[in-house]
């Protein structure tokens, strides 16, 4: 039934600017959730309960970052039953992004191009919402620094974040991977990585011992690295003892895409044309880490082949962006009922 529904909101929400429909989009969940009409939106899920990083996810599905960059929608957002949400990215300070228009459909694609440019409310904002909200599941908070922190200073502005977080998020993903901060990808290179986890793993251990909780640290990844540069990646994940890694975020290549109108908008392109891209970096770094570190696979999901496919390759828990913006909410129900007997089934190749 909520697949027909989608279906016959799509062509409307497809005709305001992509940006405009986001927001209406979660603004409407919001209101459901408020007016108290979340048993009829419910989707009852099967549990299919996976412990990692020391954290139990009720499922292992959930929402990527970037969708609720001030974590205000939370509370309407489990409504959609995915087993974790991760919010942000959020900045020390409040920040407009660049300017608009920044987002762009690609709808014979499935696919998106954006260049928000972290445009959030800043850390207190975000915290204050946290505070707030009731979800029970397993909420990541993923960070990231201000677009005019010069980048030898952005181990600064990561630890700012941390410790104003570190007591209300189940995880923390520090996003070194964005295309649309001038230099922030520039982190995932061996000196700066380097100096980047320790600075980290050094606030977390005492963080740790301060809040007696143990919050684990989850790195993004680009899709658009060497395997020379992957292989680096995996060595200082390992090295520094990192609880998790997502592969991946959005990326600058236009393969497959070239021809469409769009295509030529600076930003980074999510959605059907990056899957297997993103599937080959899980099976690289599955190859890399084998079970020593969990792998979130994000990526183009559209599908439960998609999904398939990234459990093939190593993946543990899978997120979800634009896939939920061209197959609507029951994707969630979908991949997680799916989960249940693909991961049952043990078609797991490792
Ligand atoms: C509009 C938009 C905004 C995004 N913002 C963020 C962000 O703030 N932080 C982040 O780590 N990833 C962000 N992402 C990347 C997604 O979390 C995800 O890694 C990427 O889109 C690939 O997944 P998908 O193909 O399912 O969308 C954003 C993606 C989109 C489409």
């Amino acid at each position: 039934m909520k697949k027909i529904i989608y279906s016959l909101m799509r062509p409307g929400l497809f005709k305001l600017p992509p940006e405009t429909a986001h927001h209406f989009t979660l603004n409407t969940l919001e209101i459901l959730y408020r007016l108290k009409l979340a048993p009829f939106l419910v989707d009852i899920i099967p549990a299919h309960p996976c412990h990692l990083m020391g954290l139990d996810f009720p499922n292992p599905i959930g929402l990527a970052a970037g969708l609720d960059k001030n974590a205000r929608y939370i509370n309407s957002l489990a409504l959609l039953g995915c087993g974790f949400i991760e919010v942000g990215t959020v900045t020390p300070r409040s920040q407009p992004g660049n300017p608009l228009p920044r987002l762009f459909r690609l709808p014979a694609a499935q696919a998106l191009i954006n260049r928000m440019g972290f445009n959030n409310d800043g850390i207190d904002n975000l915290l204050a919402n946290v505070k707030k909200a009731h979800f029970k599941g397993i909420l990541g908070i993923n960070i990231g620094k201000n677009f005019d922190t010069p980048l030898p200073q952005a181990l600064g502005d990561y630890l700012i974040c941390l410790h104003k977080i570190y007591a209300y998020a189940d995880y923390i993903t520090i996003n070194i991977s964005s295309p649309n901060t001038p230099g922030l990808r520039q982190l995932q290179q061996a000196k700066e990585l380097a100096q980047l986890l320790s600075g980290l793993k050094q606030a977390q251990q005492q963080l740790a011992q301060q809040h007696k909780k143990y919050v684990p640290l989850v790195i993004k990844i680009a899709p658009d690295l060497s395997i020379t540069e992957l292989t680096t990646i995996a060595e200082q994940l390992l090295k520094y003892q990192i609880e998790g890694v997502i592969a991946t975020n959005t990326t600058l290549s236009r393969c497959g895409v070239e021809n469409l109108p769009h295509a030529q908008e600076a930003g980074g392109l999510s959605g059907a044309p990056l899957s297997a891209r993103a599937t080959e970096v899980v099976a690289q770094l599955y190859h890399l880490l084998g079970d020593q570190i969990p792998i979130i696979a994000a990526g183009g999901v559209m599908s439960v082949a998609d999904a398939q496919a990234k459990w093939q390759a190593g993946a543990r828990l899978i997120q979800v962006y634009t896939g939920l913006i061209y197959q609507g909410p029951t994707l969630i129900k979908e991949l997680a009922e799916a989960s249940s007997s693909i991961l049952e089934a043990n078609v797991y190749e490792h």
